[in-house]
């Protein structure tokens, strides 16, 4: 059965001592729940992946990076492997969030690349889909939830694709205060779920996990984890604060 998730994606922020005060208050934070029922996973920028990692190991949560790089290993200068993720102790990844996509260009071809990568070294993927806007306006969101599932994921097979977290992140809603209403979120998520159904087969579309992201905070995570196909958060802004992190870990 599929496990609830709440990840804390820092994007690019902090500093290497601030860093090293949230994941260490973080730790200790978790200490004081029960948290039996929820994977937390911490995604710091690289450089504080091992600092991370480390706490992580005496800590009740897990170790996430942001990105990885399409290719294996050699000449890529810049690039960060799913391999040396791994010999770090890194055990989730976000992979094609919307900053990617937009700023650097990401692709559907490039996340399903990334996606194959991580599996190979036994990484858990977070694969973010959502769409702007103006996509919303128009009515074609659930199209372009859609293509991109079907592009960046579902060239896996059935054991593989349960082996996946998905992330819905509408564009509008990541770091503009605009939350998606637990109903928005739950249409987006029955359909993400009713693809992974008709690709595969029910069994496999209980088992992935379906995680909403974009302005989730402390105050609004319990109404929408309450909802039948959100199976948690991937957290921005919120995560950065170590009490208003964990009270979202602990909102189911
Ligand atoms: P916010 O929670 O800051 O809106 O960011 C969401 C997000 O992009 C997480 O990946």
């Amino acid at each position: 059965m599929r496990r609830n998730i709440v990840a804390g994606n820092w994007k690019m922020n902090e500093l290497f001592p601030q860093a090293d005060d949230l994941v260490n208050s973080i730790a200790e934070e978790l200490h004081n729940y029960d948290t039996a029922d929820v994977d937390v996973v911490v995604c710091p920028p690289f450089p504080y992946l091992e600092l991370v990692s480390d706490v992580s190991e005496d800590g009740d949560f897990f170790t996430g990076a942001q990105n990885v790089s399409k290719f294996e290993n050699g000449a890529y200068t810049g690039e960060v492997s799913a391999t040396m993720l791994k010999s770090l102790g890194v055990d989730y990844c976000i992979v094609g969030h919307s900053e990617r996509r937009k700023y650097f260009g990401e692709t559907n071809q490039d996340i399903a690349q990334k996606i194959d990568r991580l599996l190979n070294e036994d990484i858990t993927p977070i694969m973010c889909v959502g769409e702007s806007l103006e996509e919303r306006e128009s009515g074609k969101y659930l199209e372009v939830i859609r293509t991109q599932i079907q592009e960046g994921i579902f060239h896996l097979s059935a054991d593989d694709m349960q082996r996946c977290v998905i992330a819905y992140e509408p564009v509008w809603a990541i770091g503009t205060g605009h939350t998606a209403s637990k109903e928005q979120a739950q249409e987006v998520h029955a359909f993400i779920r009713s693809l992974i159904c008709e690709k595969y087969n029910d069994d496999v579309a209980q088992e992935v996990s379906i995680l909403y992201g974009g302005s989730c905070n402390a105050k609004n995570a319990k109404d929408l984890f309450a909802m039948e196909d959100i199976d948690g958060g991937l957290i921005g802004g919120a995560s950065l604060k170590s009490k208003d992190f964990i009270e979202i870990a602990c909102s189911f």
